[in-house]
């Protein structure tokens, strides 16, 4: 559901102290620091901004998560009074439990413990409440493809899970199976149904649907609206774990349990106790964050939505380019989508700061205690999935926008923004608002050059061939496929792939988002062969579109850690800037050295 930029590792040195230091000079001088003039910028820019990061080498996210926790650390050990009080007091004695209790065995919540006969439907809902989704399939609470404010069960096939290797042959037997199944009846882009409990009870009669949701609802689950996908899959499963012997199911659960509890499970690290708060208990983490340290909220939410504006507002006059050659009514669909996204800074609920009475009571029924982690943990984990579901037992089970806030089944906080489809919005966690990502004193070039790039990336998600499908609401629509079938849509598709890519639609969110950032900060008309940019009073040596470049690669800086869904980094800047025709023109390259490839969507192409 969540488009995300990434988690790599990142370079860029030095460490701003809060107080006087200016702060251009010091990231001009950690920009230098990162270069390595052996190698030329035509051929490899990421060799050329990153080169020299060893030298000098800072994981700034980790740096960023360092900071968070910190302070929130100091927050949760002090003893200050509070507003919401039994929210504080929950998350001190979840805190406590976490850092107290290194040596304590994870024991199993005393329901998955029962005695009874083994039955798998029952067993995967009763563990689908602890937190373990994507076994057998995955179930989530979330709103239907063409109603984003109507609350409906999603059931698909899962992901393969490739940290888990099964130990058992019997356990064996059956992962092996499972990818069999998935193989044979995945689908890219697969069907979508909507369909009421009772049918799917038609539908699907090879899985026992009422003693599923019944566990994991703990109610009769009545009329409840269920929207699949994958049909074959679920009918095909069904008859497998019929077929299958109990024991096999059983320990393949348990094997399964075993490996969540593992990635789950923080060490008992302070920092790493925060970082896992952050991620199984978002509300209560951001609400305290948001209220007793973060101190610029509003300076950096004016910059943001300013920015942010202006990305939009470039955006805009390419679409009036109109070069897919749109009819005015799919012209009209792709403004009102960008004129309805909205900016969220923090993932927190739309409420005032006086109302902490909701983030007082959000937690209540978990018995969290601080003399056991291991009680906290499943307490929390059950907690959540009771939160996410409450909605559908509510009459219409219609979304709330005012209470509306990510709680997914996440296990590592997000760090970097994020995209929603569903809700047309993007949201910048809060932990990424500080130095080096961002610092409101900075001058507008290093602001454009990298938050530019990351919220221009996330908007261009939006546009790419599966962002494209969802209007201004949140809603599939058809006209969203029309526009997606267009020649020059899917000729700028191909244009992309002319090197292969782990991931086609980040691909285009790269290229468009920082062309976007370019062309908003520079100006659509500017025209870097003729116009000499000068440089600042903090640089004297670098042109402003030389910074703007520079800054933007050195986000991506790092150890090249194999990435999950999106490009090495190396790639990713380089196909970037091989895609933005300026470039060339800024470092002076010949065209032996560099030839731009100008993939543009959505941007009248230079050459044109
Ligand atoms: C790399 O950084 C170090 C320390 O900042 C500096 O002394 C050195 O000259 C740099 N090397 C290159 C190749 O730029
Ligand atoms: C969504 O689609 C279902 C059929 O798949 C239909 O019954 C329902 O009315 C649609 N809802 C809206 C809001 O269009
Ligand atoms: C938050 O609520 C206000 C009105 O209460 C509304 O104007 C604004 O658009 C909402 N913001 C978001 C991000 O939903
Ligand atoms: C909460 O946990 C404590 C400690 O394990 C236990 O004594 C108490 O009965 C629990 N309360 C509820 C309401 O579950
Ligand atoms: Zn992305």
């Amino acid at each position: 559901m969540l488009r995300t930029i990434f988690g790599a590792l990142l370079c860029t040195a030095l460490t701003v102290s809060q107080g006087k230091a200016d702060i251009n000079l010091a990231t001009m001088h950690s920009i230098r620091s990162n270069l390595d003039r052996r190698v030329s910028p035509c051929s490899n820019f990421w060799a050329f901004a990153c080169g020299n990061w060893s030298s000098n080498y800072v994981d700034n996210f980790q740096l960023a998560e360092q900071r968070y926790a910190n302070a929130m650390i100091a927050v949760l050990t002090s003893n200050r009074l509070r507003d919401a009080p039994r929210l504080f007091k929950q998350l001190q004695d979840y805190f406590t439990a976490c850092v107290g209790h290194p040596e304590e065995q994870m024991q199993l919540p005393p329901e998955l413990l029962s005695g009874e006969a083994f039955e798998w439907t029952r067993a995967t809902a009763r563990l689908r409440k602890y937190g373990l989704n994507g076994v057998f399939f995955d179930e989530m609470a979330d709103v239907a493809y063409n109603d984003s404010l109507s609350y409906v069960v999603q059931l698909k096939m899962p992901v393969a899970d490739n940290n888990h290797s099964p130990m058992r042959p019997e356990t064996r037997l059956l992962e092996r199976d499972l990818r069999i199944l998935r193989e044979k009846y995945g689908n890219e882009e697969p069907m979508l149904q909507l369909w009421m409990l009772s049918k799917l009870n038609k539908e699907i009669p090879q899985i026992e649907w009422e003693v599923y949701f019944q566990e994991l609802l703990e109610r009769e689950p009545g009329q409840l609206l269920v929207q699949i996908s994958d049909v074959e899959y679920f009918r095909k499963l069904g008859e497998l774990l019929r077929q299958s012997s109990n024991t096999a199911v059983e320990s393949y659960l348990s094997e399964r349990l075993a490996q969540f509890v593992k990635e789950a499970k923080p060490d008992s690290t302070l920092q790493s106790c925060i970082h896992h708060m952050s991620a199984v208990l978002p509300l209560g983490m951001n609400y305290i964050y948001d209220r007793y340290v973060y101190r610029t909220r509003s300076e950096d939410m004016r910059q943001l939505q300013q920015l942010f504006d202006s990305l939009r507002g470039t955006f805009a006059k390419y679409l009036e380019h109109n070069r897919l050659e749109l009819s005015h009514e799919q012209l009209s669909y792709l403004h009102a989508k960008l004129a309805g996204m909205q900016l969220k800074l923090g993932n927190l609920p739309n409420l005032t700061s006086a109302d902490y009475g909701f983030y007082n009571d959000h937690y209540a029924s978990a018995n969290f205690s601080a003399g056991s982690f291991a009680q906290s943990f499943w307490q929390a984990l059950r907690l959540r999935t009771r939160l996410q579901h409450l909605p559908l037992g509510q009459p219409g089970a219609t979304l709330q926008l005012k209470y509306y806030y990510v709680n997914d089944d996440l296990v590592r906080a997000r760090n970097a923004p994020y995209f929603e489809h569903e809700r047309n919005t993007l949201t910048v966690p809060l932990v990424f608002m500080q130095w080096p990502f961002y610092d409101h004193r900075q001058h507008p070039i290093f602001r454009h050059s990298l938050m530019g790039f990351i919220l221009g990336h996330e908007l261009s998600h939006a546009f790419e061939q599966e962002g494209i499908l969802f209007d201004a609401a949140g809603n599939e629509a058809l006209l969203g496929v029309r526009i997606r079938q267009k020649a020059k849509f899917q000729a700028a598709l191909n244009c992309a792939q002319h090197s292969p890519t782990a991931s086609l639609k980040e691909r285009l969110a790269d290229f468009n988002g920082l062309q976007l950032a370019y062309d908003t900060f520079f100006g659509l008309a500017h025209d870097s062969q003729r116009f000499e940019y000068r440089p600042y009073d903090f640089e004297q040596e670098f042109l402003a579109p030389q910074i703007f470049h520079l800054n933007f690669a050195q986000f991506f800086c790092g150890r090249l850690p194999t990435a999950i869904n999106h490009d090495m980094d190396d790639v990713r800047v380089n196909e970037a800037e091989l895609n933005l025709h300026q470039f060339s023109i800024d470092f002076s390259c010949t065209r032996h050295q560099f030839d731009s490839i100008g993939c543009e969507m959505w941007r009248a192409a230079t050459h044109e």
